[in-house]
Protein backbone atom coordinates (compact mmCIF):
# COMPACT_ATOMS: atom_id res chain seq x y z
CA UNK A 1 0.00 0.00 0.00
CA UNK A 2 1.14 3.52 -1.17
CA UNK A 3 0.45 6.90 0.11
CA UNK A 4 -0.44 9.81 -2.56
CA UNK A 5 0.64 13.18 -1.06
CA UNK A 6 -0.68 15.92 -2.97
CA UNK A 7 1.29 19.44 -2.73
CA UNK A 8 -0.34 22.34 -2.23
CA UNK A 9 1.95 24.28 -3.73
CA UNK A 10 0.02 23.97 -7.14
CA UNK A 11 -2.88 24.82 -5.38
CA UNK A 12 -4.97 28.14 -6.04
CA UNK A 13 -4.53 30.18 -2.86
CA UNK A 14 -7.40 32.56 -3.64
CA UNK A 15 -9.46 29.14 -2.99
CA UNK A 16 -7.08 27.30 0.20
CA UNK A 17 -10.04 26.10 1.51
CA UNK A 18 -11.62 24.16 -1.48
CA UNK A 19 -7.81 22.94 -1.76
CA UNK A 20 -7.62 21.90 1.93
CA UNK A 21 -10.87 20.23 1.75
CA UNK A 22 -10.47 18.16 -1.93
CA UNK A 23 -7.61 16.86 0.43
CA UNK A 24 -9.60 16.05 3.38
CA UNK A 25 -12.62 14.00 1.42
CA UNK A 26 -10.40 13.07 -1.62
CA UNK A 27 -8.33 9.64 -1.13
CA UNK A 28 -5.22 11.45 -0.26
CA UNK A 29 -3.24 10.40 2.45
CA UNK A 30 -0.96 13.22 3.32
CA UNK A 31 -0.98 17.44 2.96
CA UNK A 32 2.50 18.45 0.93
CA UNK A 33 3.84 21.46 1.66
CA UNK A 34 6.71 23.12 0.18
CA UNK A 35 8.41 25.47 1.82
CA UNK A 36 10.66 27.91 0.19
CA UNK A 37 13.17 30.43 1.41
CA UNK A 38 14.50 32.15 -1.67
CA UNK A 39 17.65 31.35 -0.61
CA UNK A 40 18.61 27.86 -0.65
CA UNK A 41 16.28 27.44 -3.79
CA UNK A 42 15.67 30.49 -5.90
CA UNK A 43 11.56 30.81 -5.07
CA UNK A 44 9.59 31.74 -1.74
CA UNK A 45 6.70 30.24 -0.88
CA UNK A 46 5.07 30.21 2.58
CA UNK A 47 6.41 30.01 5.94
CA UNK A 48 4.57 28.79 9.54
CA UNK A 49 1.66 30.99 9.46
CA UNK A 50 0.03 28.97 6.19
CA UNK A 51 1.05 25.76 7.54
CA UNK A 52 -0.85 27.10 10.87
CA UNK A 53 -3.45 28.00 9.14
CA UNK A 54 -3.99 24.67 6.86
CA UNK A 55 -3.46 22.23 10.43
CA UNK A 56 -6.57 23.63 11.46
CA UNK A 57 -8.70 22.76 8.60
CA UNK A 58 -6.64 19.56 7.97
CA UNK A 59 -7.81 15.96 8.92
CA UNK A 60 -5.07 13.96 7.76
CA UNK A 61 -0.88 13.81 8.15
CA UNK A 62 0.65 17.07 7.12
CA UNK A 63 3.95 16.52 5.58
CA UNK A 64 6.42 19.73 5.27
CA UNK A 65 9.12 19.58 3.27
CA UNK A 66 11.66 22.71 4.28
CA UNK A 67 13.54 24.11 1.36
CA UNK A 68 15.83 26.48 3.51
CA UNK A 69 19.32 26.71 4.74
CA UNK A 70 19.95 26.01 7.96
CA UNK A 71 16.52 24.54 8.15
CA UNK A 72 17.28 23.70 12.36
CA UNK A 73 16.82 27.43 13.09
CA UNK A 74 13.06 26.76 12.53
CA UNK A 75 12.23 22.91 13.44
CA UNK A 76 10.58 23.97 16.58
CA UNK A 77 8.27 26.72 15.15
CA UNK A 78 6.77 24.25 12.45
CA UNK A 79 6.34 21.76 14.79
CA UNK A 80 4.37 23.83 16.94
CA UNK A 81 2.82 25.31 13.57
CA UNK A 82 1.12 21.33 13.41
CA UNK A 83 3.97 19.22 10.71
CA UNK A 84 2.90 15.71 11.49
CA UNK A 85 6.55 15.00 9.72
CA UNK A 86 9.25 17.55 9.21
CA UNK A 87 11.80 17.00 6.24
CA UNK A 88 14.85 18.51 5.96
CA UNK A 89 17.36 18.54 2.83
CA UNK A 90 20.52 16.68 3.58
CA UNK A 91 22.26 19.96 1.35
CA UNK A 92 20.78 22.73 3.65
CA UNK A 93 22.68 21.66 6.89
CA UNK A 94 26.27 20.84 8.01
CA UNK A 95 24.62 19.10 11.09
CA UNK A 96 22.22 16.50 9.83
CA UNK A 97 22.57 14.06 12.34
CA UNK A 98 21.71 16.66 15.13
CA UNK A 99 18.50 18.27 12.49
CA UNK A 100 16.71 14.45 12.66
CA UNK A 101 17.26 14.48 16.76
CA UNK A 102 15.90 17.78 16.55
CA UNK A 103 12.77 16.89 14.84
CA UNK A 104 12.02 13.79 16.71
CA UNK A 105 12.60 15.61 19.91
CA UNK A 106 9.89 18.11 18.58
CA UNK A 107 7.15 15.20 18.24
CA UNK A 108 7.43 14.81 14.71
CA UNK A 109 8.07 12.17 12.32
CA UNK A 110 11.84 13.08 10.84
CA UNK A 111 12.73 12.98 7.16
CA UNK A 112 15.78 13.77 4.76
CA UNK A 113 15.76 15.17 1.34
CA UNK A 114 18.15 14.70 -1.49
CA UNK A 115 18.92 16.95 -4.50
CA UNK A 116 18.65 15.10 -7.63
CA UNK A 117 22.84 15.34 -7.81
CA UNK A 118 22.79 14.48 -4.41
CA UNK A 119 24.28 10.82 -4.19
CA UNK A 120 22.48 8.61 -1.54
CA UNK A 121 25.81 7.38 0.62
CA UNK A 122 25.16 10.77 2.43
CA UNK A 123 22.25 8.64 4.44
CA UNK A 124 24.90 6.17 4.89
CA UNK A 125 25.56 6.96 8.30
CA UNK A 126 22.13 8.18 9.43
CA UNK A 127 19.43 5.65 7.42
CA UNK A 128 18.65 4.49 10.75
CA UNK A 129 17.31 7.56 11.99
CA UNK A 130 14.98 8.00 9.18
CA UNK A 131 11.48 8.20 9.23
CA UNK A 132 11.70 9.21 5.79
CA UNK A 133 13.92 9.71 2.76
CA UNK A 134 12.35 12.10 0.47
CA UNK A 135 13.99 11.80 -3.18
CA UNK A 136 13.90 14.90 -5.54
CA UNK A 137 13.02 13.92 -8.80
CA UNK A 138 13.27 17.65 -10.06
CA UNK A 139 15.50 20.31 -8.99
CA UNK A 140 13.76 21.66 -5.81
CA UNK A 141 11.81 25.24 -6.02
CA UNK A 142 9.05 25.20 -8.51
CA UNK A 143 6.25 22.91 -9.36
CA UNK A 144 5.35 21.94 -12.78
CA UNK A 145 9.14 20.91 -13.60
CA UNK A 146 9.97 17.46 -15.71
CA UNK A 147 10.14 14.21 -13.97
CA UNK A 148 14.00 13.15 -13.89
CA UNK A 149 14.21 10.06 -15.20
CA UNK A 150 17.32 8.77 -13.23
CA UNK A 151 15.72 9.40 -10.05
CA UNK A 152 14.27 5.59 -10.72
CA UNK A 153 17.55 3.73 -9.74
CA UNK A 154 18.53 6.09 -7.16
CA UNK A 155 14.89 4.70 -5.82
CA UNK A 156 16.29 1.88 -5.91
CA UNK A 157 19.49 2.49 -4.43
CA UNK A 158 17.64 4.09 -1.55
CA UNK A 159 15.24 0.97 -1.04
CA UNK A 160 18.09 -1.72 -1.00
CA UNK A 161 20.15 0.27 1.30
CA UNK A 162 16.75 0.59 3.73
CA UNK A 163 16.80 -2.82 3.40
CA UNK A 164 20.28 -3.73 3.74
CA UNK A 165 20.39 -1.48 7.15
CA UNK A 166 16.90 -2.90 8.38
CA UNK A 167 15.72 0.62 8.25
CA UNK A 168 11.90 1.37 8.70
CA UNK A 169 12.78 4.89 6.53
CA UNK A 170 9.78 4.97 3.40
CA UNK A 171 10.57 6.91 0.25
CA UNK A 172 8.87 9.55 -0.83
CA UNK A 173 9.50 10.86 -5.01
CA UNK A 174 8.36 14.62 -5.39
CA UNK A 175 8.89 16.42 -8.67
CA UNK A 176 7.49 15.62 -11.90
CA UNK A 177 4.80 12.86 -10.19
CA UNK A 178 1.90 12.02 -12.40
CA UNK A 179 -0.23 8.93 -13.95
CA UNK A 180 2.56 8.59 -16.29
CA UNK A 181 5.18 7.64 -14.18
CA UNK A 182 3.89 6.42 -11.02
CA UNK A 183 3.85 3.00 -11.48
CA UNK A 184 7.53 3.18 -12.36
CA UNK A 185 8.00 5.28 -9.48
CA UNK A 186 6.33 2.79 -7.18
CA UNK A 187 8.35 -0.31 -8.49
CA UNK A 188 11.21 1.12 -7.28
CA UNK A 189 10.69 1.23 -4.15
CA UNK A 190 8.63 4.06 -3.36
CA UNK A 191 6.38 4.46 -0.57
CA UNK A 192 4.80 7.63 -0.83
CA UNK A 193 4.12 10.02 -4.23
CA UNK A 194 3.76 13.52 -3.75
CA UNK A 195 1.80 15.19 -6.99
CA UNK A 196 1.24 18.80 -7.51
CA UNK A 197 0.58 19.84 -10.98
CA UNK A 198 -1.20 16.07 -11.64
CA UNK A 199 -3.49 17.03 -8.94
CA UNK A 200 -4.30 20.84 -9.02
CA UNK A 201 -3.46 21.35 -12.61
CA UNK A 202 -6.62 18.38 -13.63
CA UNK A 203 -10.00 18.94 -14.17
CA UNK A 204 -10.87 16.06 -11.65
CA UNK A 205 -8.33 16.21 -9.04
CA UNK A 206 -9.61 13.79 -6.94
CA UNK A 207 -10.16 11.55 -10.07
CA UNK A 208 -5.97 12.01 -10.64
CA UNK A 209 -5.67 11.04 -6.76
CA UNK A 210 -7.72 7.71 -6.77
CA UNK A 211 -6.29 6.98 -9.92
CA UNK A 212 -2.74 7.16 -8.46
CA UNK A 213 -4.12 5.18 -5.76
CA UNK A 214 -5.21 2.50 -7.61
CA UNK A 215 -2.37 1.83 -9.17
CA UNK A 216 -0.30 -0.64 -8.26
CA UNK A 217 3.66 -1.41 -8.42
CA UNK A 218 4.57 -2.94 -5.09
C1 LIG B 1 9.32 21.23 -5.73
C2 LIG B 1 8.43 20.80 -4.58
C3 LIG B 1 7.38 19.86 -5.01
C4 LIG B 1 6.41 20.41 -6.01
C5 LIG B 1 5.88 19.26 -6.79
O1 LIG B 1 10.38 21.96 -5.25
O2 LIG B 1 9.18 20.19 -3.56
O3 LIG B 1 6.68 19.33 -3.89
O4 LIG B 1 5.35 21.12 -5.44
O5 LIG B 1 5.11 19.76 -7.83
P1 LIG B 1 4.91 18.95 -9.17
O6 LIG B 1 4.21 17.69 -8.80
O7 LIG B 1 4.10 19.88 -10.01
O8 LIG B 1 6.28 18.69 -9.74
ZN1 LIG C 1 7.99 19.04 -1.95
Amino acid sequence: MHYVAPSLLAADFRRLDQAIELINTSEADWFHLDVMDGNFVPNISFGQFIVEQVAQDATKYLDVHLMIDQPERYVESFAKAGASGITVHAEATNHLHRVVQQIKEAGCKAGVALNPHTPVNVLENIIEELDLVLIMSVNPGFGGQKFIYQSIPKIRQVYDMITVRNSSAMIEVDGGVGLQNAQKVLEAGARVLVAGSAVFKADDPAGVISKLKAISGN
